[in-house]
């Protein structure tokens, strides 16, 4: 054999070679979050990850980011769009930065008083609307996923509206949020979830609004006194992805991911009450938080001062989609 047909048969190789390791590359799904792994969140994120990685045996890698390890609030969608990570799960809270307010709908104080109502809503057409709002934003909606039922927290006690007064209140980027702190006649901040436990321990803010899940994963009962069981909102979930890289996916791998993630959607949404339940009870047992429960009179007195919030959101979110979450609830303004 002459030289160079050695050379030119061992350069064939190695190509065949890494062609080869190429095609054996698998797709790499980052998916961040904020949450602790402990979280209905967190775990439904890992679940999704056993569930396609084992289904596409191998061909699809997801990369699981808990906790702002990869991207904070106020990074992750501008990252999603640049395609810097493929997935997310950002509270509904969170896409009014994003030019899609109309999700704030989620936010309105006591809309829903359960996770049925909830999921009349998420899985009816106000769920697919919203969906189709993020297409020309180059992200696709896959699924929405429960957390819980927020509280308020703070170093004083609240139950009624004139307890919040003049209090600096950590909210997510939502201005229907903002509305309903100011609505207390306190004081709302908007700040990443990464730094609320520092902000709360240095007095930078004075309370803020989670489900306790998020509350006692995070410590905060090493820094909240008070914990009001006001059920006030809600903090929900949507999965979504960079449209680019989920279209440009091949079919059958597609199909295989909508299906895991059908099947984790379900164990998200399964487990979200009892975390919180479960994490209640913690914060209970921890001794370091009071947790209030307040009377239906409480409740009601919290209620009217916040349900203006509304009225005055109509414009920013649409009177349709707010008209028709209240026929599915069968919320009466
Ligand atoms: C928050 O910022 O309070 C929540 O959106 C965090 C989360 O992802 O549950």
């Amino acid at each position: 054999m002459r030289l160079h047909t050695a050379v030119a048969l061992a350069a064939a190789g190695l190509l065949a070679l890494a062609g080869t390791a190429l095609a054996q590359q698998p797709i790499v799904i980052k998916f961040s979050h904020v949450v602790a792994v402990d979280t209905p969140k967190g775990k439904g994120a890992e679940y999704f990850k056993k569930l396609a990685e084992g289904r596409t045996k191998g061909r699809v890698k997801v990369e699981v980011y808990p906790n702002s390890s990869l991207f904070k609030d106020g990074e992750e969608m501008e990252a999603l769009q640049l395609g810097s990570v493929q997935m997310l799960a950002p509270s509904v809270a969170k896409f009014g930065p994003l030019g899609v307010r109309e999700f704030e709908v989620f936010d309105l104080p006591y809309i829903f008083d359960t996770f049925a109502e909830l999921h009349k809503v998420t899985e009816g057409n106000v769920g697919k609307l919203l969906f189709q709002k993020l297409e020309s934003k180059g992200v696709t909606g896959l699924a929405f996923w429960d957390n819980g039922f927020k509280d308020f927290s703070a170093n004083r006690s609240i139950k009624l509206p004139a307890d919040y007064k003049g209090l600096k209140m950590r909210i997510q980027s939502s201005k229907v949020l903002g509305d309903e702190i100011k609505a207390l006649g306190a004081i709302p901040q908007v700040m990443a979830f990464s730094e609320v436990y520092q902000a709360l321990q240095t007095g930078v803010v004075d309370g803020t609004e989670n489900p306790p899940s998020n509350f006692y994963t995070q410590k905060m009962n090493e820094v909240q006194k008070y914990l009001a069981l006001t059920d006030h909102g809600v903090i929900e979930y949507a999965v979504i992805v960079n449209k680019k890289f989920w279209d440009g996916l091949p079919a059958d791998v597609r199909t295989t991911l909508e299906g895991a993630m059908k099947d984790a959607t379900k164990y998200a949404n399964d487990i979200a009450k009892k975390e919180n339940d479960d994490a209640l009870e913690a914060v209970r047992k921890s001794g370091k938080t009071q947790i209030l429960t307040l009377s239906a009179d409480e409740k009601n007195q919290l209620k009217k001062v916040l349900l203006p919030v509304h009225k005055e959101n109509e414009s920013r979110i649409g009177k349709d989609i707010i008209a028709e979450v209240y026929k599915a609830t069968d919320f009466k303004p």
